[in-house]
Parts: structure tokens; sequence; C-alpha cells
């Protein structure tokens, strides 16, 4: 795993988006891997401003979002759905044929999530998967315990999960107690895979993820398996590191380490 530390939310958002684009830049048809979360609003912020002032064109660019509540309608403002509207989707040139967010409300869901596959599938494959972090380290909805070959399914949310997401709803017995989620194996099939997590709240279970061992109680560690696995985080998700010292070298000398192994 390659660990960027930023100084501020705003650096991390700011780091993260110039990866996303660049990504982009270099396939206009790339297959985009979304996230939901507080996370991910300033990487969003900064996509979209380097849409308007440089013109990042997403007429082709296809998407999938992770998760999805179940229960909740499209238009649910809670929704995942009409959080990716809001934040990111009106804002681009991306094709509305081309975004797919898992539907919540939908009357069969063992039979939608095995369509979800399958229009990843058609795809080519995520080439880029973004991530947020739960607290109880999850990555998607993948509640500890969580196989690591798992597929996109129906997951029972962990109780963490349900506080920590209860600030999005008006009391926490609103909070549903499902969502359909890809699976662990889903996001690790992805070719390059960006991990973005900020703040102090944070810091413990980064710690967890990026320097214990792996394990499907903390999903995020799944990310220790893959080859092309990037964390960008804030100082303050950061601080509990032992290891940050070198973190920083291997980001301050990485253009010259690849010109002497010629990459
Ligand atoms: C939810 C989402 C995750 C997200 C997590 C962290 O549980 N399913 O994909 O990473 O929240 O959210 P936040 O960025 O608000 O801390």
């Amino acid at each position: 795993m390659e660990i960027i530390i930023t100084k501020t939310y705003e650096d991390m958002s700011r780091v993260s988006a110039e990866i996303i684009a660049r990504e982009i830049k270099r396939k206009h048809n790339l297959v985009l891997g979304l996230a939901t979360g507080d996370t991910p609003i300033g990487t969003y912020k900064e996509l979209v401003k380097i849409h308007r002032n440089e013109g990042l064109d997403f007429s082709k660019v296809t998407s999938f979002n992770l998760d999805e509540y179940v229960g909740l309608a499209p238009l649910h403002p809670n929704s995942y759905n009409f959080f990716m509207r809001e934040n990111l989707f009106r804002h681009i040139n991306i094709n509305p044929e081309n975004v797919y967010v898992p539907q919540g409300n939908t009357d069969d869901p063992e039979e939608y999530c095995l369509w979800y596959e399958e229009q990843i599938r058609k795809s080519g494959g995520i080439d880029l998967q973004v991530l947020g972090i739960g607290g109880d380290g999850h990555i998607a909805f993948n509640e500890p315990g969580s196989s690591f070959a798992s597929r996109t399914r129906v997951k029972a949310l962990y109780r963490q999960t349900i506080e920590d997401n209860a600030r999005f709803f008006a009391k926490i017995e609103d909070v549903p107690r499902f969502a359909i989620t890809m699976g662990v194996g889903t996001i690790l099939e992805a070719r390059k895979i960006i991990l973005i997590a900020n703040g102090r709240k944070k810091a413990d279970v980064c710690a967890e993820f990026i320097e214990g061992p792996v394990t499907s109680q903390i999903t995020a560690t799944a990310l220790q398996l893959h080859t092309e696995a990037t964390v960008v985080l804030d100082e303050e998700a950061a601080s509990k590191l032992s290891r940050t010292e070198y973190y920083n070298w291997v980001r301050d000398h990485k253009h010259s380490v690849q010109k002497m192994i010629g990459r």
C-alpha cells in the first residue's frame, strides 16, 4: 500500500481528486467506483472544480457506487443515490445511463445484487475504486466478519455503523438495518483502489488497517492484499501510525525511485 499523508482535509481532498482526474485523463471511458459519506465530499468538490476549470470530461466515464440502504428509494434524501446526485453527478457531464448506484427499494434484493455484479462485469470491471472507511473498519458496508470473497449482497449493519450514521437521520430508529453492498471480493477486483480518511476519530482504525494484521474483523485490512492500493490521509487520521517517517520518505522520493528502477 502506498500511504500519502497530507496536512489537512482540503489537501487530502485535492490530492485524491488529482489521482482520480489523472486516471480519467489516461482512460476516457474509465470505470470508476464511488463512495459516500462525509469523507469524499471534498474530493467530489475538487473533481467538480477540475471539470469546470480544466474541462475534465466525464462523458465516457461509467460509475458504480459501493452501497445503498435497503428500503430507501433513490429520491429519498438520506439515500446514497440522492447524496451522489447532490454532491457529484449533477455538477459534472457524466451520462446518467452510465451511472449505477444500487437501488435500495428493489423488490428482489438478491436478484438485484446478481444483476449489479453482472453490470460491473459487462462494463469491463472497475478501473479505480474510491473508498472511505467506517468507524468499525468497514469498506462499503462490509461489516466485521465479512468474507474477503464476498460479492454484492444484502448485509446487516453493525451497531457502531448504525450509531455513526444516525447523524444523517432525524432519529436513530430511522437508520435502516440493512444495506446492499459490494462485497470485499468485488472491491478487491478493482484494478486500482484509493482509500481516503480524515480526522482524529479515524486515527485508531487507520493504524489498525494499515499496520495491523489482515482480518475480516476489519475489512479495510483486505487492501493489504491488493497490489495497487493507495491511502490518502490527513495528519489527524495518520496520527496513530508508527511508520510515518518511512511513508513520508517514500512519498517524497517516489519519482526518483521510479527513475532509478526505470518506471
Ligand atoms: C458509510 C459508507 C462507507 C463510508 C463510511 C464512512 O458507512 N457505507 O462507504 O466509508 O460510511 O463515512 P464517513 O466518510 O462519513 O466517515
